[in-house]
């Protein structure tokens, strides 16, 4: 027997009637976004590598370790093989598609949403994987449409926790940081340097690496022994400009004003190298390791790092995985009723072309529908209506259409009427 071919490690197959949650979680995000004035963009599964290493950084773990690149052979053999990546968020793709179609030039904020797959090699376990989902947007444009304003930091927040709400996920954390503009982060590395050079050799082998290459890395470190170290060094708000500190203070004093609780958290730098100013997580505690719900910051820096004009924005991405991991652990919804509302079951030869007609006419009238075969014995229909999840069973045979009157037989409850064919679909569209 040939051999059974599997879903490859880290990525699944999403099933019914699990779809249908995921289905619901995209809708509520659509609606919200919609009602706070974002369109949709989609942007290619794959990108040119130096997107990522440029956009994203090159002493990410992202970048450094997760990424799924090859190098795309050429057509011609005169022409250069060129390195692709299966994207592993979505943030630089929008703002390579924002310079490539100058976005800009319309002088306004653009306010862009994805959907999408995203590719990390990362270590699978209950909430991470290799193929994950995300939902995000993004708010950016030219400094004079107020895309620097911390406005739109707290809009974009006040954003998620209406999203949050209306899908039924109640047990959040909010943390916030601000982790300066590129000039605080300089001063910032170079006393987080300073202060590791002392103490490096007594951690972990990734944070005597970052120590050097990447010293903001650092506080992202998990290892239990190295804690008491990494709560000793130097505190990010202590490197914030003027201008920094204030953008960070009406940020605040606006989730304040519209009653968003957050914690401070001066450890959370997010593991992306374009963020400025403000970075939020919103954690659940449900999800067990893979805790972060959602992660979004500013990246006023990112669009001219990508070689484009000077564009600050703000956006997040929340995982899709995660969310429906959280809302099955609060049960606060149910998965939406997909199942047929009634199953069409033909009763005997030549039945099959009738009763097409019917089940044709109920769709058409917004009713969902399942219809069987002629060939089916009524038990059988019975059982084939049972196992589709139907609430009722019609059958369409010689005597129903002489007569022009159909039994509508309740499944669970076995309660049956008599109606005609016009009356059908009102009784199947009124509750119960
Ligand atoms: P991120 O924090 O890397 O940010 O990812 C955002 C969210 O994606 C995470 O909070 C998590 O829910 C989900 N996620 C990440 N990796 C995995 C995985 N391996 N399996 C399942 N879920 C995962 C970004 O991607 C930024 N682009 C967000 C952003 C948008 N910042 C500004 N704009």
């Amino acid at each position: 027997m040939a051999s059974l071919i599997k879903a490859v490690r880290g990525t699944r197959d999403i099933l019914p009637p699990d779809t249908a949650l995921w289905q619901f979680v995209e809708n509520a995000s659509r609606d919200v976004f919609h009602r706070y004035g974002f369109q949709e963009i989609r942007t290619p599964v794959f990108e040119d590598t130096q997107l990522f290493a440029r956009g994203v950084g090159e002493e990410t773990d992202i970048v450094s370790k997760e990424m799924f690149t090859w190098e795309d052979r050429a057509r011609a053999q005169s022409e250069k093989a060129q390195s692709l990546t299966l994207r592993p968020e979505n943030t630089a793709g929008v703002v390579r598609a924002y310079i490539e179609h100058k976005m800009g030039d319309a002088g306004k904020l653009q306010k862009l949403y994805y959907m999408g797959p995203q590719f990390r090699r990362e270590r699978p376990q209950k909430g991470r994987y290799r193929q994950f989902y995300q939902i995000g947007a993004e708010v950016l444009g030219p400094p004079p449409a107020g895309s620097e304003s911390p406005a739109r930091d707290a809009e974009i927040i006040t954003m998620l926790a209406q999203l949050l709400r209306e899908v039924g996920i109640k047990e959040w954390t909010l943390q916030l940081n601000s982790v300066g503009c590129a000039n605080d982060r300089a001063r910032y590395n170079q006393a987080l340097r300073d202060a590791l050079a002392g103490v490096k050799d007594k951690m972990c082998v990734d944070c005597q690496r970052r120590a050097e290459t990447n010293p903001l890395r650092v506080l992202d470190c998990k290892v239990p022994e190295d804690q008491p170290i990494i709560e000793s060094l130097p505190k990010i708000s202590q490197y914030l400009d003027e201008p920094c500190r204030e953008h960070f203070n009406e940020v605040k004093k606006i989730l304040n004003h519209v009653g968003i609780h957050y914690q401070v958290n001066e450890r959370m730098v997010r593991g992306l190298d374009y963020y400025t100013r403000t970075t939020f997580e919103f954690t659940h505690g449900g999800l067990g390791a893979q805790s972060a719900l959602l992660g979004g910051g500013r990246y006023d820096g990112l669009s001219e790092a990508l070689g484009g004009p000077k564009a600050p924005g703000i956006g997040f991405a929340l995982g899709l995985d995660r969310f429906v991991l959280a809302l099955q652990s609060e049960q606060t919804v149910g998965i939406p009723d997909l199942n047929p509302r009634v199953y069409v079951a033909p009763l005997g030869q030549g039945m099959n072309a009738e009763a097409a007609v019917i089940a044709r006419d109920l769709r058409k009238q917004q009713i969902p529908t399942e219809l069987g075969d002629e060939t089916f014995r009524p038990k059988k229909s019975f059982e084939a209506a049972e196992r589709s999840g139907a609430k009722y069973i019609l059958f369409v045979g010689e005597n129903e259409i002489a007569s022009g009157q159909f039994a509508l037989k309740d499944l669970k409850t076995g309660e049956q009427v008599s109606l005609p064919r016009e009356e059908l679909a009102v009784k199947l569209k009124s509750a119960g």
